[in-house]
């Protein structure tokens, strides 16, 4: 399903309201976390929603979707730097329940995710070339957490976060396109028009390994939401 809206801003508020729902009828729920500049109204939302007390996370449970490999922890482009400074560090969520996948433990990482319970809800970005976390174009979609290497559109598009395209890490782990599937729901934020074209392949094209995105067409429970910026490639 497609949810369109007039603005960003009203984009993410459907998104945060997903959210917000899901961790109301379930305090225990387990969250798939995405990063990247989409995400960071979703986690403002959040916060203020927790502030405000409408949002209990005690007991909530997240993986996130990727981090890069070869840089320290707290280095200012990680994730886990990300996902601290915009969401954890403001919200009372267990560190222990928190998870990202590493170089080394991909099995460790998805029996991590089974035996929490599978995930309940998975939040998704877009890369313009329609990666989803960092499943690249050309990523199997049986493909299960893993060691990718980074295109050059993506390096570029994260260059910011590290000064320069050279000390852009080049490789990454991600959770695969079958791990992402298995979550019992996904959401896809979509805002911008430089994801127009990337989110027209996804949905009115194939299911196909040259736009990740696209492997959503076989998901029951996938709900994509964008603005009518993104939204305006879309034909169907
Ligand atoms: C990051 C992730 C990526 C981003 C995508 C869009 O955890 O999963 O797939 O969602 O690169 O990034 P932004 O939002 O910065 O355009």
């Amino acid at each position: 399903m497609i949810a369109v809206h007039r603005t960003a801003e009203e984009a993410e508020a459907a998104v945060t309201s997903v959210l917000i729902e899901t961790i109301a009828r379930k305090a225990d729920a387990v969250l798939g976390l995405a990063t990247g500049k989409t995400m960071i109204g979703i986690y403002h939302r959040l916060v203020r929603a927790h502030r405000h007390g409408g949002l209990p996370l005690a007991r909530a449970t997240t993986f996130n979707l990727d981090e890069y490999c070869d840089i320290a922890p707290d280095h200012p482009g990680a994730f886990r730097t990300y996902m601290r400074h915009h969401f954890f560090a403001k919200t009372n969520i267990d560190p222990s329940r928190i998870h990202f996948p590493a170089e080394g433990g991909e099995a460790a990482f998805e029996r991590a995710i089974r035996i929490a319970g599978g995930i309940d809800l998975q939040l998704l970005g877009i890369g313009r070339n329609g990666h989803i976390g960092f499943n690249e174009p050309g990523s199997s979609l049986t493909s299960r957490t893993r060691k990718v290497h980074l295109t050059p559109m993506t390096r570029e598009a994260n260059a910011e976060d590290f000064g320069s395209l050279e000390r852009t890490p080049t490789h990454a782990m991600t959770m695969g396109i079958a791990t992402i599937l298995d979550a019992r729901r996904v959401i896809l934020l979509a805002t911008g028009a430089h994801k127009r074209h990337a989110l027209a392949d996804a949905v009115d094209g194939p299911v196909r390994a040259g736009n990740p995105a696209s492997a959503l067409q076989r998901h029951p429970n996938a709900l994509i939401v964008c603005d009518s910026a993104a939204a305006a490639g879309i034909e169907v």
